[in-house]
């Protein structure tokens, strides 16, 4: 591989959307910001200097990270954040990757303005085990705020209730014409008839599942989080905050008297509030490589008024159903040159509940919830507190008094029906306590839904590794039945997972990966109100199976 140099200045920049403009926080003046492209096996170089009056990181979310923890960007969980007028150089390898991943901003809510695509493409001469498209287009999905997203979740973590929902969701940062004021903004694809197309989608929406169809047209998924899929047809795409999925688009062979709009909206499983509007883009066929002439007649009386507008059909907001189908649709392709290397044995089993529930709310908040409680979010009924210095520093250096407790439970503190009627006497705690592995632990986690508060899928997240997703059920896991229906043969490969709203999904990973390593909820409000964790792997005992000590530009607390 090659080296590979981005600077990365993080500036204010004033941004026009619905009508209104505001300063946001951006990456070199752009929003979306710039697209990476690397080879397989390439080193990037990107420093990052801050200019902007907040604390910053970066997250390359999806990059595995092997032996470059240091690199990663969770703030208090690698590093300590950037400070204004400090720089940066975060260095890693891209390693055993190829496809699409995006980075973004890794502290508080700085990330509904601060991403960006990351393309892996494969190394040289080797071909995609797929019809080689003519034209690959990534389409980043977003979430767009007229209000500053600081103050919206400062002001919802003061007050203990839901932070305000975005004004409209964007395609490429463009909300598209069925937002007012808008029609301006609108992402276009221009296509010529006949040709394959590679839609390299990334849901970068803070708080917001989507799905995505383009009307007419018939999609192929690929890939899913920068890993080969079998590949499947579909008309709708399900996505969740943090999930990457690549799909081939068709044209249809003759450039058709019509625009088709690309459409995405929300999946909401759960009780919190949201926009149910949609985001649209324009398919566009070019019109001068329509080859025959009754279309071009046709064309000529179209010329004056615009052409017909197709919408997609999309699924229904709440349609659990798909979403589980859909899921179990996402296979490995599992063959020679890819092969899906889950283990076969397990070291380490744990049981992860998940959701909302009641904890402690301090006097000088609003409590909205009964006894001084307040609405947090949890795994193993931990609400997990970023500490003020970061993670990896104290594991690295040996000095974890005071930072974070190894004690993180394997299971939750008591057995309830975790899917029906919650029992009332469920708190939560607050805490930052750790799971510690040692170097090759092979895990089995099973993620379980709660319904505390209310069902509801979470998108899980996992840093520094990709997971194998073995088994998925609704209700609640049944640890004799349900292991014996694991699938251990072609499962997906991924970082990012939905646990089903009511459900479960159990997953396993290698750790093989020497750092300490943060897992959380990709639903920014639920990572606020403390769904995350954070793994401590072991080095092993070779030179090469331990993490390296951190680079001199380390940011200091
Ligand atoms: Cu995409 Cu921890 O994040």
């Amino acid at each position: 591989g090659i080296t590979r140099h981005y600077k990365f200045d993080i500036k204010l920049q004033k941004v026009t959307r619905l009508c209104q403009t505001k300063s946001i926080v951006t990456v070199n003046g752009q929003f979306p910001g710039p697209r990476i492209i690397a080879r397989e096996g390439d080193r990037l170089l990107i420093k990052v200097a801050n200019h902007v009056p907040n604390n910053i990181t970066i997250h390359w979310h999806g990059i595995r990270q092997l032996r470059s923890g240091w690199a990663d960007g969770p703030a208090y969980v690698t590093q300590c954040p950037i400070q204004t007028g400090q720089t940066y150089l975060y260095n890693f390898t891209v390693t055993g990757q190829r496809g699409t991943l995006f980075w973004h901003a890794h502290i508080s809510w700085l990330r509904a303005t601060v991403y960006g695509p990351i393309v892996i493409l494969p190394k040289r001469h080797v071909p995609y085990p797929f019809p080689q498209p003519f034209k690959e287009v990534p389409i980043v999905f977003g979430e767009w705020w007229k209000a500053d997203t600081e103050k919206v979740i400062n002001q919802a973590l003061k007050t203990g209730l839901a932070p305000n929902v975005s004004d409209a969701y964007t395609m490429n940062g463009l909300p598209g014409p069925l937002y007012n004021c808008s029609a301006k903004d609108t992402f276009k694809l221009k296509v010529k008839p006949g040709k394959t197309y590679l839609l390299r989608l990334i849901n970068a929406a803070l708080n917001t599942e989507l799905f995505f169809s383009v009307a007419n047209h018939t999609l192929i998924v690929v890939e899913a989080d920068a890993v080969y899929v079998k590949p499947f047809k579909t008309q709708t795409v399900l996505i969740t905050p943090g999930q990457t999925t690549n799909v081939l688009l068709r044209t249809k062979p003759k450039a058709p008297i019509a625009t088709f709009l690309m459409a995405a909206r929300p999946y909401i499983s759960g009780p919190v509030s949201f926009d149910n509007s949609t985001t649209t883009g324009l398919l566009e066929y070019d019109k001068a490589s329509s080859p025959n002439d009754k279309n071009k007649k046709k064309e000529k009386k179209n010329e004056n008024n615009k052409l017909p507008l197709v919408r997609p059909a999309l699924p229904k907001l709440n349609d659990t159903s798909f979403s589980f189908k859909y899921n179990q649709k996402i296979l490995s392709l599992a063959n020679a040159k890819f092969p899906a290397k889950v283990s076969k044995t397990v070291n380490r089993k744990f049981f992860f509940t998940v959701g909302l529930g009641l904890g402690p709310c301090s006097k000088r908040q609003a409590c909205q919830g009964p006894n001084n409680t307040r609405v947090l979010a949890a795994i193993n009924n931990v609400s997990f507190v970023l500490p003020n210095t970061a993670l990896l520093q104290a594991h690295f250096f040996n000095k974890t008094k005071g930072v974070y407790t190894k004690d993180f439970p394997a299971n939750p503190p008591f057995k309830f029906n975790y899917t029906g009627n919650p029992p009332s006497n469920i708190l939560v705690n607050k805490g930052t306590k750790v799971v510690v592995l040692p170097y090759e632990t092979s895990v089995e986690l099973v993620l379980q839904d709660t319904s505390i508060i209310g069902a509801e899928s979470h998108p899980l997240h996992l840093h520094g590794f990709n997971f194998f997703v073995v088994g998925r059920g609704s209700g609640n896991f049944d640890a004799n039945k349900d292991p014996a229906k694991f699938n251990l043969v072609d499962p997906a490969e991924r970082n990012t997972v939905g646990v089903p709203s009511g459900g479960w999904v159990a997953i396993r990973f290698l750790a093989d990966n020497p750092g300490v390593w943060f897992m959380h909820c990709h639903l920014e409000v639920h990572t606020s109100w403390g769904l995350k964790m954070a793994w401590v792997v072991l080095d092993g005992k070779r030179p090469h199976q331990k993490l390296p000590p951190p680079p001199s530009d380390l940011p200091k607390c």
